[in-house]
């Protein structure tokens, strides 16, 4: 009896293989109701460590563990078939060195069951992602505003708004490129740089907030779905959830109090004894 499941999922190279090519759909996706939504539709979901805002009301992205990121991964991957399913490393498991680095991201692929992981840096995270990348980890990598850098800079600010920031930023994607990630995720990063990286790298941009000449696009996906009262002004809204839910919450609110609420009897209707 064959133990493959029905569907494959997307894999690496075919990610690659968007480079120029049909832009690569990715949304954010932190459990396993969504991911089962989003499945079909998506080529990509990542399981970024902005759950630790989004989900857990943290302040930044700095408070995420590695258990928090393994458990979201493994609903992810419980709700899903079919699209690739990246994993963001988060805050401390991976700077310190390369080694460290593996032994992490190795956690999260056995545990999750997820294809590849997520990093933010530019060019000083160069080595540490050839590391990986020559032992088994496929990577995307993260530049422009890295959220995990906010004391640093001072804030969630866009890059490249001034021609002198062009250069740094550029060797950033290069060097990302050339230590062999497989795509790299362009945030806040202004419109004419954004599309001259995608230009100019051999391998897939994923903007957010970035340019649509990227050659795909990454929402958090509840951004999009309009649960966040305060959303990146970039950000477009597909859907006005927020107040939906509010509504239906205060619908039920009242069927309650009113004890109108449906019974199980009205399921699961009394017997009649038998004679
Ligand atoms: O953590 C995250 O959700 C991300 C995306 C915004 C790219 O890194």
């Amino acid at each position: 009896m064959s133990v493959q499941p029905e569907t494959r999922r997307i894999t690496v190279p075919e990610i690659r293989a968007h480079k120029h090519a049909r832009p690569v759909v990715c949304l954010t996706c932190y459990h396993a109701h969504t991911a089962r939504l989003l499945d079909p539709h998506v080529d990509l979901m990542l399981v970024g460590d902005s759950l630790g805002m989004v989900m857990h009301g943290l302040e930044t992205t700095l408070g995420v563990t590695l258990e928090m990121m393994i458990s979201h991964g493994k609903a992810v991957m419980r709700g899903s078939r079919r699209a690739l399913v990246a994993v963001d490393m988060p805050f401390s498991s991976y700077e310190e060195s390369p080694a460290i680095a593996f032994r992490n991201a190795a956690r999260l692929i056995q545990e999750t069951g997820a294809t590849a992981v997520k990093l933010e840096g530019g060019a000083r995270m160069g080595e540490t992602i050839r590391y990986l990348t020559e032992r088994g980890v496929p990577v995307i990598g993260h530049i422009g505003l890295t959220p995990q850098s906010v004391h640093v800079t001072g804030g969630f600010k866009t890059r490249g708004r001034t021609e002198a920031e062009w250069p740094a930023l550029i060797a950033d994607a290069r060097a990302v490129a050339e230590a062999g990630a497989f795509a790299v995720v362009l945030e806040g990063i202004a419109e004419p740089l954004a599309a001259r990286i995608t230009a100019e790298i051999e391998i897939p941009t994923i903007g957010i907030g970035a340019s649509s000449a990227c050659d795909g696009q990454i929402l958090v996906m509840e951004d999009m779905l309009g649960l966040n009262p305060h959303p990146p002004r970039f950000v477009r809204e597909y859907a006005n959830l927020g107040p939906a839910i509010e509504a239906a919450v205060k619908a039920y609110a009242a069927d309650v109090r009113e004890r109108r609420f449906p019974g199980a009897e009205n399921v699961y209707p009394m017997k009649q004894a038998r004679p």
